[in-house]
């Protein structure tokens, strides 16, 4: 885990180029930790920044604990003493996340961003039946009276594709398997009618039917609403069919940040070679993933007339000295570069 140091430079948002449509979500610099067993704060999400403009697709891709899901939960207001945001900002639908009131927070969340998780089942109440959930919500958020708010919920039901809603709004979480559960979750964020959802990893354990109708039911409410969608997954298949942009962690750090067919012909950084190299193909025997071994440590890459190199974690931990900036090296594809060192430094 690296040590945050308080120095942090702002990094600019790679995103989209200024003649499309004005971002929906904005992050930048955004660096998150938690207390080391040293008791100093150490840094899990590093000067993070990237933008998303209504009906856009992001994957956030990256080995496990390379911080996706503590980059997501930042950007809701949602991280958890003793973790703190230390820097950055989060704007969604121009409205500051960072520093603001938890009723702010509870309203952004309510209204404009949701988030659902890889095990819908724990974030329902056991005791109470998917009509209650989905009643309360309509109840909340648009203020219907009891009776106009199951009638929504049964619509609701319908919409996300329920065979039989009316037994599902009498059934309680226990009773529904992970394909339904996943459903009503995205019934009930979709009765908030937001703007930005953030999904981590929402069909890991669905078999592979469930998993594409749910990622179908949600690119329908897209083209619908304009949704936004943030899609955390190691799945780079699902990331493939699913999203126009792929954004690469690496311990704590944006790696790379690319349109999505640039990024799988022509990835820079040394990390997302090696992720991609670790990809099961069809034609080749499962091999065992070994993100330890480095593919490549060193990508040198030309830039408006400068020399950076993209660098792995272990090359560029022996180039302390240097600070890593996010390059465009083609139209949208950004990659963490280190200033070429001068030449009397080098070996
Ligand atoms: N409560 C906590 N206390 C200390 N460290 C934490 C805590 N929660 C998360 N972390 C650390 O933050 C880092 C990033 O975690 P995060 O959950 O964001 O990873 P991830 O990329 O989502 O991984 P995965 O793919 O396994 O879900 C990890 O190193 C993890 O150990
Ligand atoms: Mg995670």
């Amino acid at each position: 885990m690296a040590v945050f140091t308080p120095a942090a430079p702002v990094v600019a948002s790679p995103g989209l180029a200024p003649e499309k449509a004005p971002p929906l979500a904005e992050v930048a610099n955004l660096t998150v930790a938690f207390p080391s067993p040293d008791s100093r704060m150490s840094a899990v999400v590093r000067e993070v920044g990237f933008s998303l403009a209504p009906h856009e697709s992001l994957a956030l891709v990256g080995e496990s604990g390379s911080g996706k899901t503590q980059t997501a939960l930042a950007m809701l207001g949602l991280t958890r003493p003793p973790g703190r945001v230390m820097a950055g900002s989060v704007r969604i639908g121009g409205q500051e996340i960072v520093g603001a009131s938890e009723s702010t927070l509870r309203r952004i969340r309510g209204s404009q961003a949701a988030m659902i998780f890889q095990s819908p089942r724990t974030a329902l109440n056991p005791l109470k039946t998917v009509g209650d959930h989905l009643s309360r919500v309509y109840r909340r958020h648009s203020g219907l009276d009891k009776r106009r708010a199951q009638e929504q919920a049964l619509a609701m039901l319908e919409r996300v594709g329920m065979t039989a809603p009316e037994r599902v709004l009498r059934a309680y979480p226990h009773q529904l398997s992970g394909g339904m559960a996943q459903r009503v979750m995205i019934g009930m964020m979709l009765a908030c009618n937001p703007c930005l959802l953030i999904a981590d990893e929402p069909t890991t354990g669905l078999d592979v039917t469930i998993q594409s109708q749910i990622f179908a039911l949600i690119r329908d409410i897209q083209a619908e609403t304009g949704l936004a969608l943030i899609l955390i997954t190691h799945d780079l298949g699902v990331v493939a069919e699913n999203c126009d942009r792929i954004a690469v962690m690496q311990r704590g750090r944006l790696v790379e940040l690319a349109p999505t067919a640039a990024l799988f012909a022509q990835a820079r950084h040394p990390y997302t070679l090696r992720l991609l190299a670790s990809i099961l193909r069809p034609d080749q025997p499962p091999q065992p993933i070994d993100l330890d071994t480095p593919v490549v440590d060193e990508v040198p890459i030309e830039n408006a007339g400068h020399a950076w190199r993209a660098i792995s974690v272990d090359a560029w931990k022996a180039l302390d000295a240097t600070r890593p900036e996010m390059i465009e090296v083609a139209p949208g594809h950004f990659v963490l570069c280190h200033p070429e060192p001068p030449v009397e430094a080098q070996p």
